[in-house]
């Protein structure tokens, strides 16, 4: 890359480092039209979706997307999430709807899923870690939405955890990480999935999906036939940039359970999963399905590392439907 644009997009990030010094009062308000008046002040918003919390910039100002990346000590070769209002926005983001993101738009937005398309111009490449495509979502829960129309802006939104932590399901999470790092709070309900959304590449004919989310590949299927799973070839570089960072990770070591004969004697051991063990453990969540399953998962790994527990043995699902998705999560938290 040429070195020119790479001083481009670092130098936000760079002056502003120095006059953040972190000591900032995060305010909490359930009020969306005081929240957005932080975001028309140029200032960084951390507000409920029906995924996971995430935290706002106005897609067009350079300095708060820097903001952003300071806050949440996120690697700056990981492109942020695009989030709109209504449908008219995406015009605005991107340079063309491929005939796939139209079909896909058509039938699932509002919805927990995320569309990389072609950017526009006027998308400024901090946003995007330098790509020259955007990923596009229109959530669907209430409080988000009524957020989005007060800023009167697209968002660019990551999940408002530190970089590498389990993204945040209530806004009690977003403020332990974040408290005095970011200016406002908008106070939603736990979310209602609990996993991020299904992050899909439209930007050909093949639909490929980058990340496994409530929208399942059966679902995209239905709609577009030909919808595959994005697999890392040996020695490239990942299509989604964020595939290469450690995610989603409690301090707790995470060991994953087919059969409870595994367990071993940690000190102290949590247990997330749907049958009873015969085990005894110090913590344990019992779930009634694999929806409940994901709902609970990141808040489960918060609590355990709040009560210092040393291991968490996570029983395995079916990888099919969500199951995939809560997989997906639950082996990168545990990988070392
Ligand atoms: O549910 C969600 O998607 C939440 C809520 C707040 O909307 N957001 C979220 O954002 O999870 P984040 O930044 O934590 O994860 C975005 C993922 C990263 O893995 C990133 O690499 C990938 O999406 N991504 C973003 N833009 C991309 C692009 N243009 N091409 C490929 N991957 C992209
Ligand atoms: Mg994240």
């Amino acid at each position: 890359m040429c070195v020119n644009l790479w001083l481009n997009f670092l130098s936000p990030v760079a002056s502003l480092q120095k006059k953040l010094a972190f000591q900032m009062k995060t305010i909490l308000t359930e009020s969306t039209s005081e929240a957005a008046k932080f975001i028309k002040q140029g200032g960084i918003v951390a507000f409920p979706t029906e995924t996971v919390y995430g935290l706002g910039a106005n897609i067009f100002d350079v300095e708060a997307i820097g903001k952003i990346f300071i806050a949440k000590n996120r690697p700056n070769d990981n492109p942020l999430i695009a989030h709109v209002g209504n449908l008219e926005q995406i015009k605005l983001l991107v340079s063309e709807i491929t005939t796939t993101a139209q079909k896909f738009i058509k039938v699932f937005f509002p919805a927990p899923l995320t569309l990389v398309l072609p950017k526009s111009e006027k998308v400024p490449l901090i946003a995007t870690a330098n790509l020259e495509t955007i990923g596009v979502r229109m959530p669907r829960n209430k409080l988000a939405s009524e957020f989005l129309k007060s800023c009167g802006t697209p968002l660019v939104a990551p999940s408002a955890n530190l970089s590498g932590k389990p993204s945040p399901t209530t806004w009690e999470a977003v403020f332990e990480d974040l408290d005095g790092r970011i200016d406002c709070i908008l106070q939603g309900e736990t979310t209602e999935i609990g996993l991020e959304s299904t992050v899909v590449d439209c930007t050909s004919d093949v639909p490929l999906v980058l990340r496994s989310g409530a929208v399942t590949l059966e679902q995209l299927r239905e709609i577009v036939p030909e919808t595959r799973v994005y697999q890392i070839k040996k020695d490239e570089m990942p299509k989604s940039p964020g595939l290469k960072h450690r995610h989603y990770s409690p301090r707790a070591k995470i060991v994953l359970l087919s059969q409870k004969s595994k367990v071993q004697s940690p000190k102290s051991k949590a247990f997330i999963g749907f049958d009873k063990p015969d085990f005894k453990f110090d913590k344990m969540k019992i779930c009634e399905s694999v929806e409940d399953y994901a709902h609970e998962v990141f808040n489960f790994f918060r609590e355990c590392d709040r009560e210092n527990i040393e291991t968490i043995y996570c029983e395995m699902v079916e990888e099919k439907g969500i199951g995939a998705a809560l997989m997906d999560r639950l082996k990168r938290a545990s990988d070392d």
